[in-house]
Order: structure tokens, then C-alpha cells, then sequence
């Protein structure tokens, strides 16, 4: 019943008797990780309204994200964010033009919960459905309307450094994605993690070392930096957090000079990945950083200086996890006549490279019944 609604839309938009409503707004849900997020976007995609939890104070004890607990607050949350974020905007479910929810990459549970809330809304009040890929949600971001002076013109690359991705993207166009280079080990904000723990700091630790290196000398440590001038943008982290291990466990250095050292090396190699990422997409219009570490100030003026082109960081809420942009790729796709079926299921593995354009979908005929 409610795949033949989405299917009927879909038809309807790409064969013109049907507009994607613009003026009608867009609900965003995040659910893919350990933020709960929900955020409510009008037509042009502005921001009527946005909600996060954080859950890290759940996860902290346990040194990292554990999937049956950040499964259970989603579920406690959602529903009070979803309530809170629709009173904000002023709107009822039916006043909607379309429902957006992260389908993956992420943690099953999550997604499952998040995914199964959103479709629920969606088939109760016989609106499209949009499984988002969170990666591309982290890719569109830039586009934003309002974020920028001016939003980049695609071919655009993408850095996307968090603590579960790790990523250089080529972003081509709405649905055409092609990923330039990946890590090998760790992600980089994982990477950050582990070099906080060691030296003895709270999870989760960039934040933390960032600040305990501004008081340190990079100079006393020397750390490896991996990959840095290899051909091709893949990173790997795993010899460096060895490396740092090694350093705290000689005991002969200051634990700030160790964090200071730590962040120059990634500083360094995210620097020297973007560069090699131009080399693969030298008609790129700008560098788009995605991701909790873009807070990073030391990593930001290393890319800033590493290339030629502009370097767009949006504000910190909307780099790392939110449902912004995951409601603002959900519109984009409406307005492309995308919508997804009820029956699309929840990925933990999704890679980018498997999204196709909007040109390329295959519509389903609406059904004769
Ligand atoms: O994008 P994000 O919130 O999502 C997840 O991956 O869940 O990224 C979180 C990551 C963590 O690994 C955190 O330590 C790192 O971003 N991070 C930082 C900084 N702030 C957050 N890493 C380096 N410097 C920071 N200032
Ligand atoms: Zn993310």
C-alpha cells in the first residue's frame, strides 16, 4: 500500500504531472551512530527547526560507542526530538511534503529504529519516503542554501575525517559519488581516540588532545607520518598510534609534547591526502571538510594551505552528525523525483559508489490497483 503511494509519486514526478511540492517541508531523522537527530527544512531548505541528542555521555564509560545502548536511546529519543522539532516548525505530519531518514552506512540498530520511525510517519500520512546514504547527506551539507556565500559548483571534493569515516570523495552530481581514497585502518577521529587514551585522556578524546597539545612542543617527538607523498588518497593511522604508544610507554616525554606531535603527523598526512585528492580531481571548484576532527584548528590550517582551492568547513553542528543534512539530501532527492520504497532496507555497509543519479533510477509504473 504504501510502496504503491511511492511509486505512484515517484512516476508522477519524473513523468511531470507532479511537482515535488516546493514550499512543502522536509523531516529529517539521524539515528546512524550516537546522536539522535531530527530537524525540520521548508521547501528551499531552510532551517525551521533542529534537535540533537549526544549520546557520549552514555558511551563514555565504556571507552567508545556500544550498539545495543545507543540502539535503546534512539528509541527513548526520537519520538520527543521528532514531537519537538514539528512544534518548532509550527507543522503537523500531514503539512509535510516528505520524510527523509538515515538508511546507512551505521550501526544496525540505529538505523533500524530510525528508518522504521521514519517510514511509519510517511506511510501514515501517505507521504514519500527518502532512505538517505549518511555519507552523502555529510557531502551535500555544503550546498545548504545560505551556508556559504556561495554553495560549490559540483565537481566538489569532499574530506570526510569523523570518527567512523575516513574518506576523500569526488561529488559530481546529485547521486554521482566517487570515493578517491579511504583509510586502511583507523578512521581518523578514532585515530584521535586512541592517542587521547593513551595518554590518559576522557573519550571521546580530539577534543581533549587538542587541547592538551597547545601547551605542548611538536618538535620533541618525533612521530612517523604515514602515507605521506604515497600515490592516491588512502590513509592509515594504525602505525602512528603505535608510534604514540611506544613514546608514552618510554615515559621520557611530557604527555603535551606527545599530543602536540600527534596532531602535526595528522595534520601533515590529511594535508598531503587532499593533495594528492586535487592531483585526482583537478577540475574540483572547492574542498569541502566534513566531520568531527574539521573542528580541529591545527588539521583546518593544514588544509586550508594545501591546496588552491577554497576551503568550505560549515559550522561544527552541521559537520558533524545532524539531521539537517540529512532531511536537505532527502529534498534534494524529492526535487530530482527520488523517493524510496517501504521496503528498502536499513544498510550497515553502504558505500557511496553505489547511489546512482537521478536520471539513472528506474521509475516503477504506478500499480493498476
Ligand atoms: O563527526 P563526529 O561527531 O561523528 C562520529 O564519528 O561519531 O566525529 C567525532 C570524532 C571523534 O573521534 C572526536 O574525537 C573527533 O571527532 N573530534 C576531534 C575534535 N573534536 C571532535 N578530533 C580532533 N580535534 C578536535 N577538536
Ligand atoms: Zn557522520
Amino acid at each position: 500500500m504504501a510502496e504503491d503511494i511511492a511509486a505512484s509519486y515517484r512516476a508522477e514526478v519524473t513523468n511531470g504531472t507532479r511537482q515535488h511540492p516546493l514550499g512543502q517541508s522536509v523531516l529529517g531523522i539521524e539515528s546512524s551512530c550516537d546522536e539522535t537527530a531530527a530537524a525540520v527544512l521548508d521547501g528551499e531548505g531552510r532551517i525551521l527547526a533542529e534537535a540533537v541528542f549526544t549520546q557520549s555521555e552514555e558511551h563514555a564509560r565504556f571507552g567508545g560507542v556500544v550498539p545495543e545502548i545507543a540502539a535503546r536511546a534512539h528509541l527513548q529519543r526520537l519520538g520527543g526530538l521528532v514531537r519537538g522539532v514539528l512544534a518548532e516548525a509550527g507543522l503537523g505530519v500531514g503539512e509535510l511534503g516528505g520524510i527523509a531518514a538515515t538508511a546507512g552506512p551505521g550501526l544496525i540498530g540505529g538505523l533500524v529504529v530510525g528508518a522504521t520511525f521514519g517510514k511509519g510517519l510517511a506511510m501514515g500520512a501517505g507521504l514519500p519516503f527518502i532512505g538517505v546514504n549518511h555519507l552523502e547527506a555529510h557531502a551535500l551539507t555544503a550546498r545548504l542554501p545560505g551556508l556559504f556565500p556561495q554553495a560549490p559548483a559540483y565537481p566538489y571534493l569532499l574530506l570526510l575525517v569523523s570518527g567512523g569515516h575516513c574518506q576523500c570523495v569526488a561529488v559530481e552530481g546529485l547521486g554521482r559519488y566517487r570515493r578517491l581514497g579511504t583509510t586502511l585502518d583507523d578512521a581518523v577521529g578514532e585515530a584521535f581516540d586512541k592517542a587521547a587514551k593513551l595518554l590518559g585522556l576522557p573519550w571521546p578524546g580530539g577534543a581533549h588532545l587538542e587541547r592538551l597539545a597547545a601547551t605542548g612542543d611538536a618538535s620533541a617527538v618525533k612521530l612517523p607520518r604515514p602515507m605521506l607523498g604515497r600515490p592516491g588518497c588512502d590513509f592509515s593511522f594504525s602505525g602512528l598510534k603505535t608510534a604514540v604508544a611506544q613514546a608514552v610507554a618510554k615515559g621520557l616525554y611530557r604527555p603535551q609534547d606527545i599530543a602536540a606531535a600527534f596532531q602535526t603527523s595528522v595534520a601533515a598526512v590529511v594535508a598531503d591526502r587532499a593533495r594528492h585528492a586535487h592531483a585526482m580531481l583537478p577540475g574540483a571548484t572547492a574542498l569541502v571538510v566534513a566531520g568531527g576532527v574539521a573542528a580541529n584548528q591545527t588539521v583546518r590550517a593544514s588544509l586550508a594551505a594545501a591546496t588552491p582551492l577554497p576551503l568550505l568547513a560549515p559550522p561544527l553542528r552541521l559537520c558533524t552528525d545532524n539531521a539537517v543534512m540529512v532531511a536537505w539530501a532527502g529534498l534534494e532527492r524529492l526535487r530530482a523525483g527520488q523517493s524510496d520504497p517501504m521496503a528498502l532496507a536499513p544498510r550497515p555497509r553502504w558505500p557511496l559508489d553505489e547511489l546512482r543519479p537521478p536520471d539513472e533510477v528506474a521509475v516503477t509504473p504506478p500499480s493498476s490497483h
